[in-house]
């Protein structure tokens, strides 16, 4: 633990309310999209267009050569599906992650979302990732630890049944997308970090029907479930204050 994390200004995380203001309204135009027959690169065009009419600029474009401005992970792919020509199907579920930069400020968020009817188990499996995430930022409080984070996503996917994939996880956010720390969606309580009023992160457990062993598609991109089993994605950045964590990326009409 000799590196301590970088807690922001209230100005900064004002600069991150507005960022995550956007990613969340791109985020609630890509679900309202969501349907057999669109394909991820009409929803990877909404979402581009969404970003840049409020003034923010897509974080993903460029990153590290990634060619378009959302990931589009449909049924066994976990993670970083690139957008594409493939047309979503009836009983598909999809996870959208959109980031958006505004005054230099990042915002990162995820939802995964059913086009048409899914299976029961699929709609479940749904449900308790959105659990995990909101046990995680429960979790995130000033004066504890990263491990209760961890432990919470973990503990709550473990309860509703379901394994958390180990090898990605939530990360620090600020001026880059990426910072300290890295946040394992598995872990144990009173370990790591200590959190502090002003840290601002990104939380995103990724949940799996079957096994969690991953792998990566050639694109070099596209993670995957080994097993082929569906996966499913929520995310959001917050900001921890005095008084609990604040979502930075809650859609705005409550
Ligand atoms: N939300 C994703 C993450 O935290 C970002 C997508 S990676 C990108 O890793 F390369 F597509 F930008
Ligand atoms: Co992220």
């Amino acid at each position: 633990m000799a590196v301590a994390i970088k807690t922001k200004t209230p100005d900064e995380i004002e600069r991150m309310r507005r960022a995550g203001h956007i990613v969340a309204a791109a985020l609630e135009a890509l679900r309202a999209q969501v349907r057999p027959g669109i394909t991820t690169q009409e929803l990877d065009a909404v979402a581009d267009e969404v970003i840049r009419s409020m003034g923010g600029t897509p974080s993903f474009k460029g990153y590290r050569g990634y060619p378009a401005s959302i990931c589009a992970s449909i049924n066994e792919e976990i993670v970083h599906g690139i957008p594409g020509p493939r047309q979503l199907q009836e009983g598909d579920v999809i996870s959208l992650d959109v980031g958006a930069i505004y005054e230099g400020y990042q915002g990162d968020a995820a939802i995964t979302v059913a086009a048409g009817k899914v299976s029961s188990q699929v709609q479940r499996l749904m449900e308790a990732t959105q659990a995990a995430l909101a046990a995680g930022i429960n979790a995130a409080r000033d004066g504890g630890r990263l491990g209760d984070v961890s432990y919470a996503i973990e503990a709550a996917a473990q309860s509703a049944g379901f394994q958390v994939i180990r090898e990605y996880g939530g990360h620090g956010i600020g001026q880059h997308m990426h910072e300290q720390p890295m946040i394992p969606n598995w872990g144990h309580p009173g370990r790591g970090y200590r959190l502090k009023a002003g840290m601002t992160l990104a939380i995103e457990p990724m949940l799996v029907l079957g096994s969690p062993v991953t792998q990566v598609r050639p694109d070099g991109w596209t993670v995957v479930t080994a097993d082929r089993s569906v996966s499913a994605h929520f995310e959001h950045t917050i900001a921890i204050t005095e008084d609990g964590a604040e979502i930075l990326t809650k859609p705005s009409a409550i």
